[in-house]
This record gives structure tokens, sequence and C-alpha cells, in this order.
């Protein structure tokens, strides 16, 4: 989870405070730099691109941290359970004993300020890094962190690091994009200050600090948290059909029944995060006290994977310790498209509502909530889905029934760093939005989200379109903050929002 700034300046001082030996302070011109050296580890040759464009700017060596046994493609698979990172990331002792070719650069003494530089992996810094950082004295040194990473901001990484020095003075450090381009780092570098030992003269000059502004190029579309695999369907799960609700104790059921799946493709199945057998189900968590009404989950993930119990378990239990009847939906993943990833979503919802007695629930107080690409997925039923429509209109194979024919309509939506629209772009015209009929809709999202602009632009385009908005923004926070923090406590608000649209209905 990423903290504000002012938190993590915080903590900066809480740490050499109590270190009594490493210092971090927030990122400001530093005098003159001396001896520049740049420290980097880098897997896929994103960091690297950084590191080559400081050591060209500011005229400093290079050094590439280089581990004993390098990562190859299959050892960076962060999906597979049983790969190396997976392995490593489960385990401190693995992730602190991965050797490198040369711990110590030449000329060590010589240098007075150290660019470090490493890709986020989980939220921290690669740990290959660890190895230089334990093995060196940075007495003397002023060290500046940098990252490279998909989303995640540069967070505790480089607090962590100075932990681990213990020696130095660090800087809070800089994250760029994986495609950071020249002008970006060099941009970052005039804020620094005086580094004219390079080359700093062609690369387009100063950029305008701007959270939104860096980020919006992304390849990969967008956060990448942790794999988050949740407990799973249960054994015997009954599907959605015939499932009799149980809402005082936790239930997994599956949406459709195996061999009557709609837009079922094995290929895309197999090739799909969840593998081959995999049944869409949701997972409730049953309300707490007086019941509201209910609230179906959708984690993100990027379609790639579902990030289960942050955007997911964790939301659960929270609103349904307010009176929520919680249901964590996993829906299926890419190759499919969003719009058969809608279709689960709206299985969903129309098994709550064809038990919303037996949940203690009025059928029309169903509100869906959806986390970055899970948000997108809510979008996707409330944009374009009218609440009847049929599966067969998307595979004229499957065989209804009758849970087929109740609505899949909702009377709030949650966007949580998330937007009406597509992957990494937000539906802004409002005439689609208008003709989607949308119900009440909650943002929150923060200052330093990657999506920043296209939230407030995405807000705005709903507000015009006639719909109720409620917005919360956080400043200092970025993407992935899942159930929220002190920084950015949304439940609360979000539930004074539910009730009073569903006290309403
Ligand atoms: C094991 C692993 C974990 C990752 N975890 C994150 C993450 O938590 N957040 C994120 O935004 N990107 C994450 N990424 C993406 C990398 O940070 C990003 O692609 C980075 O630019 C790679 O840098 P490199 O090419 O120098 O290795 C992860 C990549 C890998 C291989």
């Amino acid at each position: 989870m990423k903290k504000g700034l002012s938190a993590l300046l915080a903590a900066c001082i809480g740490l050499s405070g109590a270190m009594g030996l490493a210092a971090c302070r927030e990122s400001e011109p530093i005098g003159d730099p001396g001896n520049v050296l740049v420290v980097y580890f880098s897997a896929t040759g994103n960091t690297e691109q950084v590191a080559n464009y400081i050591a060209e700017a500011t005229g400093g060596d290079i050094l590439e941290l280089v581990p004993v046994e390098p990562y190859t493609a299959d050892d960076l698979r962060w999906t597979d359970d049983n790969s190396r990172v997976v392995q490593e990331h489960e385990n401190e002792e693995l992730q602190n004993s991965v050797e490198l070719v040369t711990v110590t650069p030449d000329g060590w003494e010589n240098y007075d300020t150290v660019f470090l530089g490493y890709p986020i992996w989980w939220g921290i810094a690669a740990w290959p890094v660890n190895g230089f950082v334990t093995g060196n004295d940075f007495s003397g040194k002023t060290v500046i962190p940098f990252c490279t990473s998909s989303s995640s901001g540069i967070g505790e990484s480089g607090d962590l690091l100075t932990d681990m020095a213990g020696t130095g003075e660090w800087l809070s450090g800089h994250r760029f994009r994986s495609s950071a381009s020249q002008s970006d780092v060099v941009g970052w570098l005039e804020t620094l200050g005086n580094f004219s030992g390079g080359d700093m003269g062609n690369a387009g000059g100063t950029v305008t600090p701007d959270p939104g502004d860096t980020d919006e190029e992304q390849p990969d579309g967008g956060y990448m948290p942790p794999p988050e695999t949740g407990d799973g369907p249960a054994e015997n799960a009954p599907t959605a059909d015939i499932a009799v609700p149980t809402p005082d104790v936790r239930q997994t059921i599956l949406l459709w029944n195996e061999g009557n799946i709609p837009a079922y493709n094995e290929s895309y199945q197999a090739a799909s995060a969840d593998g081959l057998g995999f049944i869409p189900y949701i997972e409730s968590f049953p309300a707490q006290g007086e019941v509201k009404g209910a609230v179906l989950i959708c984690p993100g993930g990027a379609f790639q994977f579902r990030s289960t119990v942050s955007e997911g378990y964790n939301v659960a239990e929270e609103l349904s310790a307010r009176g929520y009847q919680c249901f964590v939906v996993s829906y299926r993943l890419r190759p499919y498209s969003q719009e058969v990833s809608a279709l689960d979503l709206a299985r969903a919802v129309r098994y709550v509502r064809a038990n919303a007695e037996a949940y203690g629930i009025n059928e029309n107080d169903i509100a869906v909530v959806g986390f970055s690409a899970g948000g997108i997925l809510c979008g996707e039923l409330l944009l374009h889905s009218d609440g009847y429509q049929l599966p067969t209109e998307s595979d004229p194979d499957y065989v209804p029934d009758s849970l087929d024919y109740v609505s899949a309509e909702a009377s709030a939506i949650g966007h949580i760093y998330s937007f009406y629209g597509r992957l990494s772009v937000s539906d802004n015209n409002v005439e689609t939005l208008r003709a989607g009929n949308l119900p009440p809709t909650f943002y929150a999202y923060g200052t330093r989200d990657p999506f920043y602009r296209q939230f407030i632009q995405n807000a705005d385009a709903v507000r015009e379109a006639g719909v109720e908005v409620e917005e919360h923004v956080f400043e200092n926070v970025g993407h992935g903050f899942g159930a929220g923090n002190a920084s950015c406590d949304w439940i609360p608000s979000f539930d004074t929002f539910l009730t009073n649209i569903f006290e309403e209905n």
C-alpha cells in the first residue's frame, strides 16, 4: 500500500531518528554532486534505459548489478506460483541470498552521489539490489533511488533500502514509467540540481511535475499489484441456478454450469491466468447487524488477474461489518473480452437479486463496486446492458435458465480508481453515458494515480450526462489502495452514499 508523501516523510524522519545513521529526506536540489555513480539492476531493460539516460546526462560512471544467476523469462513469471520470483517473493531469506557478480564498485570511496535504480517488484525494490545495499558503506554519500514500474509508485521502497543500508543520506527518489523517455529523466534531474557533468541539453527541457503526465503511455495497461489468489472456489460449491443461500455463513457459488457457460472458448480459457476448468464464481461475506443491502465487489488486475484479497476480501470484510451482504466476484480474465466478463458479473447480480429475500435485502438495494479494471467491468455491465439482456445475445448456443430472466441492474456503482470505459481509456462521451441510464456513481481516487486526469474527465462527463456523482479525491495517493488507509479512507463515505440511495429505494 502506498503512503501519502507526508506519511512517507514522516516515516523517513522517524526512521533516521531511530537509526541515527542513515538519513532519508525529500528530494530537493542538492549542491555540488561531486563524482556520480549510477548503479542499477534491471531484469528486462527498462531500468537500464533510465540508468543510461542518467549516466549520459550527469556524466557519471555506470555499474549494472548482475546476479550470479541471472533471471530468465521463466524466472520472472510472476503469475506462476512455482517461478523463481514468486518463490523468492514469499521467502525473505531467498531474496537476501541473491548473489551479485560485483557488490562493491571499483573506486567506491571516490563517489559522492550514487543513483540507485531498480524495477518495482510487488510494490518494493527488486531484491537483487539488496546485496549491493547491505554490502557497502554509504557514509558521506548522497543516494538517490529511482525505479521503473508498470504503475506502482516508488512507495516505501526507498525507505526500506535506507533502513537496510544504515548509512548515507538517502533522498526519497523517483519512479518512472516502464518506457520512460530521455526528457522524463532529464526533467527530473533538473529538479535535483547541478548535474552539469554530462549532456543535459538535448532532451526536451524541464518537465512540469504532474502526477498524471508521465504515466499515461503505459504499455502494459495499468497497475500490476501482487498476484493474489484468494481462497478459490470451495469444493462442491453449488451453481447459481440451484444454490440455497446461506446468508449467515460464507459460501462459494459457481455462476454457471460446466458445459453451459456463455461465450466459453477453450483456447481463451487455457490462455487465461485461470486456466482450463475454471468456472466464474462468487464468494459471499455475510452482513453483520442490521442488513442495509448487497454489494458485489469486483477486484482489479488489468483483466489479467484479480487482486482478490486487497481489492476483494479486505473490502468485503469492511463493508459486511457495516451491514452489507457482500459478494466478491471472480469473473473471467483475458483473453476473454470485458463484454464476456460482464456476463459473469450480470449473472452474479441476478443470483443476488433472485435470492434477495433470503439475504434479507430489498431487491433494488444492490450495488456494484470495482477497483481499476473491476470498475471498468461494473461500468461495462451498467453502460452496455439493459439489465435484461440474455447471455444468448453473446452466445446463441447458451441455454438460458430462469436466473437469466432476472434483472442485472444495480442501483449504485463505485469506481475505486476506475472509470467508465475500457482498460486505460475512459469513455467520456456524454451521449453514450446518458444513454447508459446510469445509477448514482461514486468515485474515489488519488492525485498521484496515473489515470488521475481521466478520472476527473470521466466524472465530469458522467455528471454532465445527468447522473448523480459523488467524488472523493485523495491528495498524494496513487493507484491500488484497495480498502483504503488513513490517507484515503473511502469506505465510510461509500457506506453513507449507499445508505442514502438504498433508503430511497
Ligand atoms: C516479478 C515482478 C513483479 C512486478 N511487480 C510490479 C508491481 O508491484 N507494480 C508495478 O507497477 N509493476 C510491477 N512489475 C513491473 C515492473 O516493475 C516494470 O515492468 C519495470 O519497468 C521492469 O523494469 P526492468 O525492465 O528494469 O526489469 C513487476 C514485474 C515483475 C517481473
